[in-house]
């Protein structure tokens, strides 16, 4: 498996991947109104604007197997998501691990929001030493401006 910086010709498998991947870990955890505002069209506009802070996994034939997304600003982790027919071959592990690489040094922290329902997210966040500092409110962005989500805060020291 490799990690690399995310490219412009990724675009049109990265969009869809992200999108399955987030549905499997939001659907039924989310308010209806951001479930409603998540069409094709979101990830593919999101997918292409966060485009320069995203680093996705190949596998050897450059197969796309996951994506993370990066808060260069903050140390957030907007996104972390992998393929189905990938997960729990240590992909998530790997992306999270170049994403605290890439931190570290400019950050003394790592943040990441997380739902409440999302239970095996947080068994792997907590598995890689991140720790839950409790609920927040996360301003979700829509195409017309924000949803609030009930989601816990997760951190990691670097
Ligand atoms: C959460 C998610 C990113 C994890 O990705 P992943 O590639 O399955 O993660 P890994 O394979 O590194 O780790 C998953 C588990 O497999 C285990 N594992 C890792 N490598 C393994 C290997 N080679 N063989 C067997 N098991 C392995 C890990 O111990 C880990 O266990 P844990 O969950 O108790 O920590 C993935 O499930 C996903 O995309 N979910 C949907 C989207 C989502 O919820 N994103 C997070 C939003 S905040």
């Amino acid at each position: 498996m490799n990690v690399r910086p995310a490219r412009s010709a990724d675009l049109p498998r990265l969009a869809p991947l992200w999108r399955a991947a987030w549905l499997d870990g939001h659907e039924g955890h989310v308010p209806q109104e951001l479930m409603d505002e998540r069409g094709p069209d979101h990830f593919a506009v999101h997918a292409e604007r966060h485009l320069h802070t995203t680093l996705v996994a190949t596998d050897p034939d450059d197969r796309l197997l996951g994506l993370i997304i990066l808060g260069d600003d903050d140390g957030e982790v907007i996104q972390l998501a992998v393929d189905a027919s990938a997960r729990g071959q240590g992909v998530g592990g790997a992306l999270l691990k170049a994403a605290e690489n890439r931190f570290r040094g400019r950050h003394p922290q790592t943040w990441l929001a997380v739902v409440p329902g999302n239970t095996r997210a947080r068994r792997f966040y907590e598995h890689h030493g991140w720790r839950d500092t409790g609920p927040l409110t996360y301003q979700a962005p829509t195409s017309t401006g924000t949803v609030p989500v009930p989601v816990h805060r997760y951190v990691k020291d670097l």
